[in-house]
């Protein structure tokens, strides 16, 4: 994965660059590191978070106005400080930073030291390094030049930019299969981000880069991009949409609990426009063009990875159940590499927070060869998924930070919602009146979150009670199944708990003979047609001495009586059950995971965005 930041222009370099790294951390937080031009070029790079190379280069020079800097998630060799980027190539005149992987690196670094070239990291990226500073040798050629013509060796995907001391004015970019963006300020500055995150405090206009180009930025020159087949490309300015507000904790301890407060107006922005209750409309632009294929489909198949593979699970339930199209959902990282049996008269939905996950990106290609239509629900507007899909939704929860998932979540929920109820109306497989209740049910969603939002008391009590557990097992049955999923992933990413989902009705194949009084269980029971049956199951769990904790639907009493703690949610059709239940599940996570001194935003090991396969 990775962050990568770059600047170039009239201001100092070192405090656009530090922290747009603080901003980039999310993607990776191993190792850190700066190069600045200032006469010499000078490389800083630490072991650790962004705050250790902060701290280390307290006592260096790190003036000039021009610099690069990386904060590292490891692929290519430890995370020690040898590894992390910026890397000099041999004679240090060059550096780079790199979001990727070289998947030729091996072949290339052998070549390399047959040419005499040595090499102080394990990494991919410095093969790179040397690789651009033999060609510069060997063609004397210009920086831009030698980009261009050592890409052209590379296998492997990347967002890089390189920095040479011999043109102390330019920067050269470029990107395939990894994500990056430029930005275009006053003052003839340039700003390169891994994402517009570190951009928009200083400019709104940027350039989203796209596979296989290169951008050559200059002090006093405009923007120029080329492809590296060496063909000239107009840059494309867009203007961003968030603000910087969007970006800051807003008096929250963490970006994690910010962003599950904000589910009330995630949900809302997702639906603003394209649910109209009163007129019976539900409507998403983006797919309208699509709409009858997916309505003729022979089945859609849902592809995603982590959380947003646990939306698809609801989409699946949502899909079948309201507008009768058989739904097979994948992990994006099987399908591509599977064969699958797809057709031109099937459908695919890519889910991605990012839009940039590697896995369902290479699946939505796999899709599209294979012919058929590929439709994407991404929350990252102008994100690499977003533009290999052929249409797509975007859900509108704004940036998440947290690594951990939850506004994305239930606005993927909100969005596939929609999909399905309007795929119904068109097919006319559930009658006018149930159509028209549910899309008023709907419409109250964000209501009924912001009541469960507002009932605190519980989630803390339980989460004091069970820091402690070394294991949590979460159930439920039909819409609640993927709920338990989504529960248990939280609960391991952020504490460090192991924890599993599962369908209730299968605990009695397996997961029962781990019960015993030290474990505690999360039960999804709200009320529906199989409540009976999970108060069953609750019933087993109690009878081996199980703790059981049940989010239930208020009001009620059968589980209350049974369960030693309950969190009550307000009353909804069962189909919307996901968007009010995975909330007091998330705020669980969170608690236990404050309480167990983890680092809640950034969990060990996990990277938000993850471009690697
Ligand atoms: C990573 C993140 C998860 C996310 C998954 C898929 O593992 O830590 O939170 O669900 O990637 O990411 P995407 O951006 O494709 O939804």
């Amino acid at each position: 994965m990775c962050g990568i930041v770059a600047y170039l222009g009239s201001k100092d370099a070192y405090p656009i660059l530090i922290n747009g790294l603080y901003k980039l951390e999310y993607r990776g937080y191993d190792s850190a590191g700066v190069a600045i031009l200032d006469k010499e070029l000078s490389v800083y790079k630490t072991k650790g978070k962004v705050s250790k190379l902060d701290q280390f280069v307290e006592d260096k020079n790190t003036g000039g106005s021009i610099g690069i800097a990386h904060t590292r998630w490891a692929t290519h060799g430890e995370p020690n400080t040898e590894n992390a980027h910026p890397h000099y190539s041999m004679n240090k005149k060059i550096a780079i930073i790199h979001n990727g992987i070289i998947e030729n690196y091996a072949t290339l670094k052998e070549e390399l030291k047959g040419r005499g070239y040595t090499f102080n990291s394990e990494t991919d990226t410095e093969v790179l390094a040397n690789l651009i500073e033999d060609v510069m040798h060997n063609e004397s050629c210009s920086l831009q030049e030698a980009v261009l013509i050592a890409l052209n060796q590379v296998v492997g995907a990347y967002a890089l930019v390189v920095i040479s001391e011999g043109e102390p004015d330019s920067l050269i970019a470029a990107r395939k299969g990894s994500p990056m963006v430029i930005g275009i300020g006053g003052d003839d500055d340039f700003f390169i981000a891994s994402d517009a995150t570190p951009i928009i405090e200083y400019t709104k206009n940027v350039v989203y880069m796209n596979d296989e180009e290169i951008a050559i930025l200059k002090k006093g020159e405009p923007l120029k991009i080329k492809t590296i087949a060496n063909k000239d490309k107009t840059p494309y300015v867009q203007e961003l949409e968030f603000n910087l507000n969007a970006l800051e904790k807003g008096g929250f301890e963490h970006f994690m609990l910010k962003e599950i407060y904000e589910q009330p107006t995630s949900i809302r922005d997702s639906l603003r426009g394209r649910l109209r209750a009163k007129e019976g409309v539900v409507s998403l632009g983006g797919i309208v063009d699509y709409e009858q294929k997916i309505v003729h489909a022979n089945k859609i198949i849902m592809i995603a990875c982590g959380t947003s593979w646990h939306a698809c699970l609801v989409g699946e339930y949502l899909f079948e159940d309201l507008a009768r199209i058989p739904v097979e959902v994948e992990y994006a990282s099987e399908f591509r590499y599977r064969n699958p049996i797809i057709t031109e008269n099937d459908v695919v939905i890519a889910v991605s927070q990012s839009g940039e996950t590697a896995d369902t990106l290479a699946a939505i290609e796999l899709a599209k060869e294979k012919g058929a239509t590929v439709l994407g629900v991404c929350n990252v507007v102008g994100s690499s998924i977003s533009r290999a899909t052929h249409a797509g939704s975007y859900t509108h929860a704004g940036p998440e930070i947290g690594v951990a998932s939850t506004k994305a979540f239930t606005a993927q929920v909100t969005v596939l919602t929609m999909m399905a109820l309007r795929m119904a109306q068109l097919k006319g497989t559930i009658p006018t009146s149930r159509f028209m209740q549910l899309l008023h049910e709907m419409e109250a969603i964000p209501d009924k979150v912001e009541a469960v939002l507002n009932d605190d008391g519980v989630a803390k009590q339980i989460a004091e009670k069970y820091q402690q557990a070394t294991n949590f097992l979460y159930l439920g049955r039909g819409y609640n199944f993927p709920v338990a999923l989504e529960g248990a992933l939280k609960l391991k990413e952020i504490s460090y708990i192991h924890a599993e989902g599962y369908p209730a009705a299968e605990m009695k194949h397996g997961p029962i003979a781990l019960i015993d009084k030290d474990m505690p269980v999360v039960f999804i029971a709200t009320n529906n047609v199989i409540y009976e049956k999970v108060v069953s199951n609750i019933q087993e769990v109690k009878a081996r001495n199980g703790n059981v904790i049940a989010i239930v639907t208020q009001g009620d009493k059968v589980v209350r009586g049974l369960a030693d703690y309950v969190i009550e949610i307000p009353a909804t059709e069962d189909m919307f059950v996901p968007l009010l239940a995975s909330i007091p599940l998330q705020k669980l996570a969170y608690y236990i995971a404050v309480m167990r001194g983890c680092n809640v935003d950034q969990p060990r090991n996990l990277a938000k965005s993850v471009t690697v396969e």
